[in-house]
């Protein structure tokens, strides 16, 4: 057993602190890119403040025989593009990869000052985040960095997910996960063949009018497609809110698909995600969108908050607005929704305008 008491020391003489508290900074967009692709790469200066993440991609997707090319075209592109607000993540080869070794010990001499957050596939249980914890707390003493490196695990096999909690609390680098829908699913011998998103298969049917067997049969029923991912959606939530750090959508692979893509990152959303994967240019304006509260939500939030708190409330007790009862428990949702799009829009200068036009018709 870990004592408390050293959880937040240094993993390595010489590390720096481990934060106690995740920031909660803007993420709605993980916006990949292949690091060796050479028009992708040269594209990333020009994305600064388009995407609040931009992540250099060196594992699945980049051919074996472009991860060197690739690790090499994330150190240029770090060293050479100034990221102001915008985040710069990586996501490495896999921990039982022939990869995975150079890639950190490379990485972080190097850029470790740039990189914000480092993200790990196939997180199987506490025992891979203690590994990348130590070994990032000796790079970075080695380096001299001054700065944490936050870690970002992808929930992509059954093992991982029966572990979610125990992943989540690991170290206090752990700064999220997210939804890995493609190696998850095959991993769980799931029968899709698409990355994230949903299944005409999966559906629930509406009952039958009659009992009559033929009428069964040849009556049309209504029927109501299912979510596939809900079930592993809902439990990262949990287990990202009780460590104290966020949880994302992965990949929506029908890039010409934007209506569902919207779809399933709005599910994600609503249900307590912060951001999601954008594979193409097209991604990140919905995600952007989707992951911001609407000024409709921030409006009523607002007014309970209002209500509650502000016309000389203490934020206890009971108010009726619009006919709907409005108590503790409502106005701490409506904090969430407030508190959020105030940090959102101090990235964003677009949402700001829009929430600042409430102000003055509330
Ligand atoms: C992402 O890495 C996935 O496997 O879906
Ligand atoms: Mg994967």
């Amino acid at each position: 057993m870990r004592s408390a008491k050293d959880f937040f020391r240094p993993l390595a003489v010489g590390a720096p602190e481990p934060l106690r508290e995740i920031p909660a900074r803007p993420s709605r967009a993980l916006h990949f890119f292949d690091p060796s692709n050479e028009k992708m790469a040269a594209k990333v200066p020009g994305m600064v403040g388009t995407a609040d993440v931009l992540l250099g991609n060196l594992e699945d997707a980049v051919r074996a025989d472009n991860k060197v090319a690739a690790r090499e075209g994330l150190l240029r592109i770090a060293r050479e593009t100034e990221f102001a607000a915008t985040q710069l993540w990586t996501r490495v080869n896999a921990l039982d990869s022939p990869w995975f070794l150079d890639d950190i010990t490379t990485l972080v001499p190097a850029i470790g000052d740039k990189l914000d957050v480092v993200m790990i596939p196939k997180v199987q249980g506490a025992e891979d985040i203690h590994y990348v914890d130590r070994l990032l707390a000796q790079l970075e003493a080695k380096a001299g960095l001054r700065r944490p490196l936050l870690v970002h695990a992808i929930l992509e096999t059954a093992r991982g997910v029966a572990n979610v909690e125990e992943i989540c609390g690991a170290s206090p680098r752990m700064q999220g996960l997210s939804l890995g829908p493609a190696d998850l699913a095959a991993d769980r011998r799931m029968k899709t063949t698409r990355v994230g998103g949903g299944h005409p298969g999966y559906l629930v049917r509406q009952d039958p009018e009659s009992a009559d067997p033929e009428a069964i049969r040849s009556t049309q029923r209504t029927t109501y497609q299912q979510d596939l991912w809900h079930y592993t959606i809902a439990r990262m939530v949990d287990a990202c809110a009780t460590h104290g750090i966020f949880p994302y959508y992965g990949p929506f692979g029908d890039i010409a698909d934007l209506v569902a893509c919207e779809d399933q990152f709005r599910n994600a959303f609503l249900l307590g995600c912060v951001g999601a994967w954008s594979l193409h240019p097209t991604q990140i304006e919905i995600a952007h969108r989707v992951f911001s509260p609407s000024v409709d939500d921030v409006r009523h939030a607002r007014r309970v908050v209002a209500a509650l708190q502000v016309d000389g409330g203490d934020g206890t007790g009971a108010v009726m607005l619009d006919g709907k009862m409005e108590d503790d428990a409502s106005l701490k949702q409506c904090l969430v929704m407030v508190e959020l799009a105030e940090q959102l829009a101090k990235v964003d200068p677009a949402l700001a305008e829009q929430y600042a036009a409430l102000e003055i018709d509330p």
